[in-house]
């Protein structure tokens, strides 16, 4: 059992992608002094920790993460000042601040990849992946690019290729080179010296490439329209042994720093996943859990099994953590509708483990409608389907023009989703039944009980195959959590007796008590129970 957790055990963390959550200057673009505006509400909302997407310098091919300085502020988001004072600020409120550092490449206008590609001979050459082309005159190897395509670049004035396993404008940085290493370690004691509170590490598994460069094998299931992505697997691009080492060199660099938080972005099956743990818990403290983002059905028992195989597959003393939207996937109210939606906010913040919200789902905000013109994101340039712009529409505050996240009149950068008038902070925070006020409920209990926070976790066979029901157990005290995946009424039947208090439902209008032998449940329904002793 858990003796003194961390304050990121405890914690729920909240992601803002800061193009998107307060425009304080009426320029249609988010920014920190907008982030630094809104912590009374996010402090009100019961959010613990809260994790940035880039807010650096950047050409904005990927919005941001393509970083041309690491150690400054794009003047989109405000300046190094703004950032002082919103870490000050947040952490006046108790609030954490997690920033994203992103390793894995530059952008192509960094002055590391300036001097780079000026000639063969460059000191920094070596700083990133260039070789010859093949034989044939074409790319060194097969790897494409997240974003479609080879993930090679021709440079025609030095006569090599580059490695960019995303956008042409993001290089990859060669992390074999000692020198690369420090550079980038300066990065993260820049920002520590600065007081924030850890980094949730972009695309992590990929930093090491195999050192041959072999080719990939291919997808034979593949066809043209599906993601990119899966076009090969991605055998020799990404999780190669060597990358432990840089991991465990980075978390003895935060260690050093006291209790700072290292998450890292790793999409991989359970078994690989667990492995950046490090053997002896000496690697990421959260490699982020994206079973529920991945998955691609609905479906209790599906959900039950992923559940149970992550707990079940967790290092001794490893600690979980749970992520059901952030802005590469479309929102969780889009993919199982407002309904469900509930019902997953109410999995996420009673399961065991770290949660991250995404910001918005919290109101149960839908994916934007963005028509194609206005589509700008990399990985919607050859399909617009895929693209991650409709996940990433401005915060809703309010029901006026523009949701309130920026002055009326402005052209915000992505268009404000349809339904805002309704779905926004101002509307449901008098909404005693909302999407918020559930969230917020959540929140509030999830805090106020161990059980939730840092008790165990146990499902339970029972006959009814569109319910999940677990129970999380601190001590003396039990909770059941009986969701419903359908929307018709169910009837869990428990090998239990006794009586249970509804302490949440999600539809937020109920506090009976419950025999445990048989739960009835609404359609759409999930209920938090304490059990009666
Ligand atoms: C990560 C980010 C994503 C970005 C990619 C390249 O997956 O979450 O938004 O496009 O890395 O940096």
């Amino acid at each position: 059992m858990l003796q003194t957790p961390s304050w990121w055990q405890t914690s729920v963390i909240y992601q803002i992608y800061p193009r998107s959550f307060f425009d304080s200057n009426g320029d249609g673009i988010g920014d920190l002094a907008g982030i630094t505006r809104k912590l009374d509400y996010l402090r009100w909302l019961g959010v613990d920790a809260l994790w940035l997407s880039p807010m650096y310098p950047s050409p904005m091919a990927d919005f941001g993460y393509d970083i041309a300085n690491y150690v400054d502020v794009d003047p989109i988001f405000g300046t190094l000042h703004d950032m002082d004072v919103l870490i000050e600020q947040a952490h006046a409120r108790d609030l954490k601040l997690i920033l994203d550092y992103v390793p894995n490449h530059t952008s192509d206008e960094h002055p590391w990849f300036q001097e780079s590609r000026a000639s063969q001979e460059n000191e920094k050459r070596d700083w990133y992946i260039w070789r010859d082309p093949s034989p044939d005159g074409g790319p060194p190897n097969n790897w494409t690019s997240f974003f479609g395509g080879s993930a090679w670049q021709f440079d025609e004035q030095t006569g090599q290729y580059y490695l960019h396993l995303f956008d042409v404008k993001q290089p990859d940085l060669n992390w074999r080179n000692p020198l690369v290493r420090e550079a980038m370690y300066d990065v993260l004691r820049f920002w520590l010296d600065r007081g924030v509170d850890g980094f949730r590490v972009d695309v992590l598994w990929m930093l090491i490439k195999d050192e041959q460069l072999r080719d990939n094998p291919s997808n034979p299931d593949w066809k043209p329209g599906d993601p990119p992505v899966l076009s090969q697997f991605r055998q020799y691009s990404e999780d190669q042994p060597e990358v432990h080492n840089i991991i465990r060199e980075m978390r003895s660099l935060l260690d050093s720093y006291g209790e700072r938080v290292f998450i890292g972005e790793i999409y991989l099956p359970i078994p690989r996943l667990m492995q950046y743990y490090g053997e002896t818990l000496d690697e990421t403290h959260l490699p982020f859990n994206f079973q529920l983002v991945t998955n691609p059905t609905w479906e209790a028992r599906a959900i039950r099994q992923i559940v149970d195989e992550y707990e079940n597959g967790l290092p001794d003393g490893a600690w979980p953590n749970w992520v059901l939207g952030n802005h590469d996937r479309p929102r969780i109210a889009t993919r199982v509708g407002r309904e469900q939606a509930r019902v997953a906010q109410m999995l996420l913040l009673t399961l065991r483990g770290t949660p991250t919200c995404y910001y918005g789902d919290e109101l149960g905000m839908l994916n934007g409608y963005v028509p194609r013109e206005l589509l700008y994101d990399p990985a919607g340039k050859d399909n617009p389907e895929h693209s991650r712009d409709y996940e990433r529409t401005p915060m809703q505050w309010d029901g006026s023009t523009n949701a309130g996240f920026s002055t009326p009149g402005v052209t915000t950068w992505l268009p404000v989703a349809e339904d805002y008038q309704t779905y926004n902070v101002t509307a449901e925070q008098q909404d005693p039944r909302s999407f918020l006020a559930l969230t917020c409920t959540l929140l509030n209990v999830r805090r106020s009980l161990a059980a939730l926070t840092i008790g165990s976790y146990q499902s339970f066979d029972q006959d009814n195959s569109t319910c999940f029901v677990y129970q999380r157990q601190h001590e003396g005290t039990r909770y059941l959590v009986a969701l419903n995946f359908s929307a018709q009424e169910q009837v869990v039947k428990l090998d239990e007796n006794g009586q249970g208090r509804v302490l949440i439902s999600t539809h937020l209008d109920r506090e009976d008590s419950v025999r445990l032998s048989e739960i009835h449940l609404r359609g759409n329904e999930g209920l938090l129970i304490q059990r009666e002793e």
